[in-house]
């Protein structure tokens, strides 16, 4: 705690979520947000007016207005590798060169579906995305989130370099059927050309004459993917200037667009626009990404809070918490502030989650009596995803609301073994239905949300030099050189590669 205004925000009453409705009638309108078909409640936080008052003094003195308004006009908030961070001119906001390179870029993309959508580099029916983190996460989510069954293109994401994950893919697939889409910022992750050279050698040995010719690379360095052997005409480029957990609306969402659709991406932008255009222009009050974050602080500096759970009382939306995790760990979990020095607050939490009704019966036990506090986040959406019998969806919100409840309310007993504390806090965000824009705005809805948690902690949450050591160490140990890591290392590899 460094400010007045965080002592001042610690020093606010700790009332109860029970106490705060009984006193204010009119918490849930107040505190309930609508926009872009996505309801988000937040009564059930510990946000009130003199906390959300308290909050907005820290953003002031934080610059947020001024930090969000250099943010999306592409000034170069990424200061520790001197660039702007503009995921959001993907879809319309930002330094007016920049929306017109992504635009062009996008209409290459949309071009080049509809040459493979015509067959003219082949009859392809199966496509492998190959990628890692940002460049897998996203259009593994939203795929499975938006896929119907019945489309064209059958696409499985891998990621892994474990041999594990690509060689069942590659016993299903027809390689003379299969367009190879390689995925990487930089095109250098080790993990995901391993993989690719793994898929063009199966093509090869499965009678492909060409398969550099069956491969479509995305990156923002196009002369390292034309150097790896991939030809021009091929290559669709993005910005430097976008982040790989931010690049799902740069051409890394090129697979997704073709097996689901240009026009099923098109919304997707879409949808994040109109929550750009919210975050943009909304008091804070009353502003979606802002408030998440006022509540997002105030567990972690106020409460102590380490973790924050998601569960997705959804199946389609079952690949969000891994989708978070990265944005908003990759983002925010910093130990230096902007000016270099220690951060006094807690960074990002630990985002973890699962699917409900599923994590009910195994992690919710610690949620409703277990020692650590952990704001939840629900998802769920009105419209079913199926055409069973209503009780299973019916079955599925009621079980999501009353889990909100439950951690609120509490019940008491006398039987400590029995006692429910109660006063645990949840956020629910309610999609009218799960589709391309309503996505588009939740997903853009987290990053805003990822990005004034780091303006209110004073960090660069575009950067992330906290994964490059391990690169290293691994790249050391595959060297072999005679330069030797730590005794317990090295005994490791003795045991699984011999001497
Ligand atoms: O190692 C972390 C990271 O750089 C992520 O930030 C990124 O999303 C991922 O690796 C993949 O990187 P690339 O898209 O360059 O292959």
């Amino acid at each position: 705690m460094t400010s007045d205004h965080w002592q001042a925000i610690k020093a606010i009453p700790k009332v109860s979520l029970n106490q705060m409705f009984e006193e204010d009638c009119d918490r849930v309108a107040s505190l309930g947000l609508e926009h872009a078909g996505l309801y988000f409640d937040f009564s059930k936080t510990h946000l009130d007016e003199s906390v959300v008052r308290a909050f907005q003094k820290q953003a002031d003195e934080m610059g947020l207005s001024a930090k969000t308004e250099a943010l999306l006009s592409g000034e170069p908030i990424n200061i520790s590798e001197g660039r702007a961070a503009e995921h959001c001119a993907e879809r319309g906001t930002g330094n007016p060169a920049s929306v017109e390179n992504a635009n062009a870029l996008h209409q290459r993309m949309k071009s080049l579906i509809e040459v493979i959508d015509a067959g003219v580099l082949g009859e392809f029916t199966q496509i492998i995305h190959l990628g890692i983190g940002g460049s897998a996460l996203g259009p593994k989510m939203l795929h499975q989130a938006l896929k119907l069954g019945d489309e064209k293109y059958e696409l499985a994401v891998v990621s892994n370099i474990d041999g594990a994950a690509l060689e069942p893919v590659l016993e299903r697939f027809d390689a003379s059927k299969t367009l190879l889409v390689i995925a990487s910022k930089t095109f250098t992750t080790a993990e995901t050309l391993l993989n690719a050279q793994s898929v063009l050698d199966w093509m090869s040995e499965q009678g492909v004459a060409d398969p550099l010719g069956q491969v479509i690379a995305l990156t923002a360095d196009p002369e390292q993917a034309v150097e790896w052997g991939v030809d021009e005409t091929r290559i669709l480029p993005f910005s430097e200037t976008v982040g790989g957990r931010y690049s799902l609306w740069s051409s890394i969402g090129f697979s997704v667009a073709l097996a689901l659709g240009y026009e099923v991406f098109e919304d997707f932008l879409a949808g994040a626009a109109a929550m750009d255009q919210h975050f943009q222009d909304a008091p804070w009050d009353q502003n979606i990404p802002v408030l998440a974050a006022f509540a997002d602080q105030y567990y972690s500096q106020v409460r102590g809070c380490e973790t924050r759970a998601v569960f997705a009382y959804d199946e389609r939306l079952g690949l969000v918490p891994d989708y978070l995790q990265q944005l908003e760990m990759e983002s925010n979990g910093k130990s230096v502030t902007l000016d270099g020095e220690p951060l006094a607050l807690h960074s990002s939490p630990i985002v973890w989650g699962g699917v409900g009704t599923d994590a009910q019966h195994a992690v919710f036990q610690l949620l409703h009596q277990g020692t650590h506090l952990v704001p939840v986040e629900f998802l769920a959406v009105i419209e079913p995803g199926d055409s069973l019998s209503p009780a299973h969806h019916n079955g599925l919100l009621l079980n999501c609301f009353a889990q909100g409840a439950a951690l609120m309310a509490g019940k008491k007993s006398d039987d400590s073994d029995r006692n429910y504390p109660g006063d645990r806090p949840s956020v629910t965000i309610l999609l009218e239905q799960l589709e391309a824009r309503s996505l588009g705005s939740l997903l853009a809805f987290y990053e805003h949300r990822t990005f004034v948690n780091a303006v209110l902690l004073n960090i660069n949450p575009f950067d992330q030099f906290g994964v490059e050591l391990g690169k290293q160490m691994a790249n050391k140990l595959a060297a072999d050189d005679g330069n030797r890591l730590d005794a317990s290392t090295e005994q490791l590899k003795m045991r699984a590669f011999g001497a």
